[in-house]
């Protein structure tokens, strides 16, 4: 199966822009690793950082022309715009309370986007991200990169062709130990987070449990109906946004679900996990153990699926590198980042190459936004109940 990364598929790499993820910024370096992988996109400018000598150097640091490192990101659209090589594609990663004008200046410029979550801050901005890029005819992406694994796709095709039966709860969590104290007083990265101007109306709602909502999502392919929230903040300076969070979910039809966010829970690294259990077996996934699915059916004992195997659905079988070697976080990526680079190419065989493959869309994005406003206000109002839709 590695041949599926060594085929040529595009004739010219996607001209591709960034915003944001700068020198030390966490995310990054992830997404110029994951846009490289495949030859499909090709660095060619970029606004880095909220500092413009600090972003120019780094630009000029990662090869690029001096003159397409920009001082903020109005110029560089506008400046790439009047090139006849400008920046096709730009990907969005600053803090979450720029992504919507970022994301509605490259859209009305033309570019396809690659946007970090949480899409916008606010679901009307998100609806008229979404809206105006159908418009113009514009992909845009969301960063869900967790989602590019294949024991995802494996637990995705399994509740798809029904080896679970009709699925009954959907169990997710993403409860990490990082934050149990004051940190963001020494880290600029970790104080935008609990600042909500610059994070919107939630930490760890937006930041985390946004991760958990679109993975259950994609594998059980349910929809939720209401909701409730808890949400508090144990480092009281916080306050009013959350650094732990619990939500219960009703989805449409007779299953139900629950979300635990936190950046509190000590001992943790990530605990990024979706267990989703159907009327016939069971399926559980542990981002720090991604090359294994969990898979019990009723009666029999659990087992363990490992990536890279003959019995798992050909749909899982995109692997970069043969079952038995330890595949991770940047090859999620990357198979992300090609994705994108597929739907958002003009080459006419590039559609014919992404067929059969999802990715984290725009709407997916809306739904991340509508999943953290409803919490919050469930929250807000004493964990009310609270219509989805
Ligand atoms: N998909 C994921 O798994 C994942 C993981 C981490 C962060 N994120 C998201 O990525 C985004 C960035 O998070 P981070 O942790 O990298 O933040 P960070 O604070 O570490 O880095 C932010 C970067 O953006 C730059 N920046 C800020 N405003 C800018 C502007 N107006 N123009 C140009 N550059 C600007 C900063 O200088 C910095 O380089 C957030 O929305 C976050 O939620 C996603």
């Amino acid at each position: 199966m590695t041949a599926f990364v060594e085929q040529r598929l595009l004739h010219s790499p996607l001209r591709w822009g960034m915003v944001g993820g700068g020198q030390g910024s966490q995310i990054g370096y992830s997404h110029r690793d994951a846009a490289a992988r495949d030859g499909l996109m090709q660095l060619c400018a970029g606004a880095f950082d909220i500092d413009a000598a600090r972003g120019r150097s780094f630009g000029i640091s990662l090869g690029l022309a001096a003159q397409r490192c920009y001082a903020d990101y109005q110029s560089m659209f506008a400046a790439e715009a009047a090139r006849p090589d400008g920046i096709q594609v730009v990907s969005i990663a600053t803090p979450n309370s720029s992504h919507y004008a970022i994301c509605k200046a490259a859209l009305q410029a033309g570019l396809h986007v690659v946007c970090e979550k949480p899409l916008t801050t606010r679901l009307e901005e998100a609806l008229e991200l979404e809206a105006l890029a159908q418009a113009k005819g514009l992909v845009l992406g969301v960063m869900y990169g967790y989602t590019g694994y294949e024991m995802v796709q494996q637990a995705r095709a399994m509740v798809q062709n029904g080896e679970l039966g009709a699925v009954r709860l959907v169990h997710m969590q993403f409860a990490h130990g990082y934050h149990a104290t004051a940190v963001e007083a020494a880290d600029p990265g970790i104080q935008w987070r609990v600042t909500p101007a610059v994070s919107g109306s939630s930490y760890v709602i937006g930041d985390l449990a946004t991760h958990c909502f679109q993975m259950g999502s994609l594998i059980s392919g349910l929809q939720v109906e209401s909701l409730s929230c808890m949400r508090r903040s144990f480092v009281a300076s916080r306050a009013p946004l959350e650094d732990d969070a619990h939500v219960m979910l009703r989805y449409k039809g007779n299953a139900v679900g629950t979300v635990w966010a936190s950046a509190i829970n000590i001992g943790s690294a990530h605990a990024f996990k979706v267990r989703v259990v159907g009327e016939k077996g069971s399926v559980e996934w542990w981002d720090e153990q991604p090359n294994q699915l969990k898979v019990a059916f009723i009666g029999k004992p659990e087992m363990t699926y490992e990536r890279g195997h003959g019995y798992l659905d050909a749909s899982a079988r995109f692997e970069r590198v043969g079952g038995g070697h330890p595949s991770g976080y940047f090859d999620a990526w990357a198979n992300l980042y090609r994705r994108f680079a597929l739907a958002m190419s003009p080459e006419p065989q590039a559609k014919d190459l992404l067929a059969g493959q999802w990715f984290p869309s725009g709407q997916d994005g809306v739904e991340g936004v509508r999943f953290v406003e409803r919490c919050v206000a469930s929250a807000d109002q004493g964990s009310a109940w609270m219509d989805f839709a």
